[in-house]
């Protein structure tokens, strides 16, 4: 299938990367034709993006056509109501609302109508160089549920906690495929362990504040993650107890969260070779170094003035 998406603004390069991670844990077999301005063509399977978070919406196209000569389009099966709403990837001069009613007027037919509040059916025009694609939306994001999950609204919180939809971005980097077993090693409240469950992946934590795995323990059960182990212990200890983890993803412990600990580069390679051992495909890590094991991240991630922070995307048996 052919679709379109419209990426976040939020950063320049994460959007795509989520993007084209999620595409390919349904198959190897798609790919990304071309990224215009926001927007991004691509070919995938049946995909759940509803699992994206930096991605705005998804449609499937249906129909390519010159702007000038829109031809009859009654052919496209619409059930119930509709409506059409122009997005133009380029070029300037063109009258949306003109545009959306010429659309509207070839589509058209016996079993449909039009309904521009809440239509059941939304078809994107998308406008680029004098051609229109026409695609039927079939994914929006309107960013409130990661809002509703924020640190402070959850039964136990931490100001140490990601924003939702950064942690749900993190776990998509992995590729982690629904029904696989996801390990956060420093789990806190469970910031990235609740994004992943949510999406139908099994989780494994590890926190070495019994504050923190109690806590973790009861956010997951507000959002009703069922397959879950949470134990207490040194990460660099219970990793290889807790067992196999397809990926590891996590927000390394720094500032009074990490003393006693290993310094950064020990605990990346200790991660690493632990990794290897319990059969993981690829570790994503937040932190706040810039190189670290002679590696370089693979983006940089403004969280406010005074603090960035590095996403590293590993994949640990080919280290
Ligand atoms: C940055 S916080 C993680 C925040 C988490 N992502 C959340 O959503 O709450 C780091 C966590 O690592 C834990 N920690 C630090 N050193 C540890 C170690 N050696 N083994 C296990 N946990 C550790 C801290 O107790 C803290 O909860």
């Amino acid at each position: 299938m052919y679709y379109i998406g419209v990426l976040s603004g939020e950063h320049n390069k994460i959007p795509l990367a989520e993007l084209e991670a999620v595409i390919g844990t349904v198959s190897n077999d798609y790919s990304v034709m071309e990224k215009k301005n926001k927007t991004v063509f691509f070919r995938a399977g049946d995909i759940d993006f509803s699992r994206l978070a930096y991605t705005k919406e998804v449609s499937e196209m249906v129909k390519k056509f010159s702007i000038d000569s829109i031809p009859d389009l009654k052919d496209i099966d619409i059930d119930g109501s509709f409506a059409v709403r122009p997005y133009i990837i380029e070029g300037d001069c063109v009258d949306k609302r003109e545009l959306a009613a010429k659309i509207g007027e070839k589509l058209g037919g016996k079993n449909n109508y039009v309904d521009l509040e809440e239509p059941e059916n939304v078809f994107r025009a998308f406008v680029t160089e004098n051609k229109v694609f026409l695609s039927r939306k079939v994914f929006e994001n309107d960013g409130e549920s990661f809002e509703e999950r924020r640190s402070h609204l959850r039964p136990f919180s931490s100001p140490v906690s990601l924003h939702p939809k950064l942690a749900r971005c993190l776990v998509n980097l992995s590729g982690v495929k629904n029904g696989n077993f996801l390990l956060d090693p420093f789990c806190g409240t469970g910031g990235i362990l609740i994004e992943a469950g949510m999406i139908g992946v099994k989780v494994k934590g590890i926190d070495k504040d019994p504050k923190m795995v109690k806590g973790c323990i009861r956010n997951l059960e507000h959002f009703e993650i069922k397959e879950k182990e949470i134990i207490e212990g040194d990460a660099f200890e219970k990793m290889l107890t807790i067992g196999d983890a397809d990926v590891i993803v996590t927000d390394l412990p720094y500032g009074r969260a990490s003393k006693k600990n290993l310094g950064m580069e020990e605990m990346v390679k200790n991660i690493i070779e632990n990794g290897k051992k319990i059969g993981t495909d690829r570790i994503v890590f937040m932190v706040n170094k810039e190189e670290l094991c002679g590696l370089k991240p693979d983006f940089k991630y403004f969280v406010h003035r005074s603090l960035d922070r590095y996403i590293y995307i590993l994949n640990p048996q080919n280290l």
